[in-house]
């Protein structure tokens, strides 16, 4: 029994989702599975009766930020003379540390797994006699075939293909916390995206962990899938992300060149530009293949923005080594680029490894990485000034009548005059700063 907990079935919920595009997929997912149980959702985490922490375990400040969450939401109960909500740690750290967490964070009442959470309102009913509630498994069945009908959607949205992961990068926690890849069927993935599109989506992301690795028994691949969905009329625009450089297929490269639905932004990270690194790292790739395979998608569609992720100071990483990860993103030019310091995580063989770097020489080079990143950024979004381009406008912005959107290279645009969210506008680009542009409408295209 846990002392801690709740004794009644939660009438509301509210699910905090941190980390990856999957974890915002599976938070949505699960809060569709709430309501078909019945709950509803509340204003906020402060008033809901069942709060759902969807966390991450990529590095370990994102694993950690579950715990001061905990906290707060059992001492903003107490101050506010509430009943303690039911807490429920869903997503990734809930896989890697399992029972552990309710010997570390007693007020826990559930902990669920990302290939479990289709068992949710289970757990809850258990959670709600008093019992603490675990589900951990990886279950051979998919989580898919038991979720609920999608609900109603914003203009742009995310749809897992793929999941899990056979790459096994030495720093990575992936492959463990969501298990082996696995590719949904071809049917569930198109019936889900035409539920969407019904709900109300213009956009959708194709989600998955390796997502160009997609695959089924009829020898498909991912260009097969989108080439399907850009059939569905009211479809407007479909992305894909994140690809692993030994899975970009010819029909994917010729996808971006021969279907226009599928947008001129590809994020396909290299992490590291010294081949003695990212063999260390066991990438399987090289500096110079990696080149040679963004020069084939440049041919394929020339305006295509590159977007990565890299890691500084993994263990042994020299000042060399370090230069050569400055000389591959000069090489590339990124339209933007996520960068991290290496986090040692637990059970993974980098964590083991000698020679770990310290965190002064960590800061100086994600400080340098980031000011060459930030100048691409500014760059590219600059040369955006003065073209022609649609913008799908997904929602307000700050002041009246302005709305914000994005632009086929995955850029925020901002517009006045209002138009309606959803709608795919035509838009000059008249100035670019960092991290926005700003456009004038030219002509509104029928929403669908
Ligand atoms: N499947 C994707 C993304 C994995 S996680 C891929 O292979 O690209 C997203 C990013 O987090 C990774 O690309 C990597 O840059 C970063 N990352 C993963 N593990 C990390 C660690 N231990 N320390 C720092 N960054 C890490
Ligand atoms: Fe992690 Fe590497 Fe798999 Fe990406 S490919 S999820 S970085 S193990
Ligand atoms: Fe984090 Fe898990 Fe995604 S560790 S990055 S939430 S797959």
């Amino acid at each position: 029994m846990n002392p801690d907990a709740p004794n009644t079935r939660p009438k509301s919920y509210h699910v905090k989702s941190f980390g990856c595009q999957m974890n915002a997929y599976d938070g949505t997912r699960m809060a569709e599975l709430l309501e078909a149980d019945g709950l509803t959702a509340a204003a906020s985490a402060e008033e809901a009766d069942l709060v759902v922490l969807n966390t991450c375990h990529i590095r370990e400040k994102a694993a950690e930020k579950v715990y001061s969450d905990i906290g707060r939401l059992t001492k903003n109960a107490r101050k506010n003379d509430r009943a303690k909500p039911m807490i429920a740690v869903a997503g990734c750290v809930a896989q890697a540390e399992g029972a552990e967490i309710g010997v570390r964070a007693p007020a826990v009442d559930i902990v669920v797994g990302p290939q479990a959470y289709h068992n949710l309102p289970d757990l809850v009913a258990k959670a709600a006699s008093g019992i603490r509630a675990l589900d951990t498994d990886m279950p051979a069945a998919s989580k898919f075939d038991a979720l609920p009908k999608r609900r109603k959607q914003g203009p742009a949205a995310f749809l897992t293909v793929q999941e899990g992961c056979d790459k096994f990068c030495t720093y990575c926690v992936v492959p463990y916390t969501r298990g082996a890849e696995i590719s949904r069927p071809w049917g569930q993935i198109v019936d889900e995206a035409k539920a969407l599109v019904d709900a109300g989506a213009r956009e959708i992301t194709l989600l998955g962990q390796n997502v160009n690795a997609w695959s089924d028994d009829s020898g498909r691949g991912l260009h097969d899938l989108i080439e399907a969905l850009a059939t569905i009329p009211a479809l407007a625009r479909i992305r894909y992300t994140t690809s692993h450089p030994n899975d970009m297929a010819d029909g994917l490269i010729a996808a971006h060149r021969d279907i226009p639905k599928l947008m001129p932004f590809l994020h396909l990270p290299v992490q590291a530009g010294s081949d003695r690194i990212l063999k260390a790292m066991n990438r399987s790739h090289d500096a110079a293949g990696y080149l040679k395979l963004i020069e084939r998608v440049r041919v394929a569609r020339p305006d295509i923005a590159i977007s990565g992720d890299f890691i500084v100071g993994f263990p042994g990483e020299t000042d060399a080594d370090f230069e050569a990860t400055l000389d591959i993103v000069r090489a590339v030019d990124h339209a933007q680029a996520f960068s991290f310091k290496y986090s040692p995580r637990p059970g993974t063989p980098a964590a083991t490894m000698g020679d770990q770097v310290a965190i002064e020489v960590m800061d100086e080079r994600l400080q340098r990485l980031q000011a060459l990143l930030n100048e691409q950024q500014s760059r590219f979004n600059a040369a955006t000034v003065g073209k022609r381009c649609e913008v799908l406008i997904e929602r307000d912005g700050k002041l009246p009548g302005q709305r914000i959107g994005k632009s086929p290279w995955l850029q925020s645009v901002i517009v006045e005059n209002g138009p309606a969210i959803g709608e795919l506008v035509t838009v000059d680009i008249v100035s670019a700063g960092p991290n926005s542009l700003v456009g004038t409408i030219v002509a509104a295209r029928a929403a669908a």
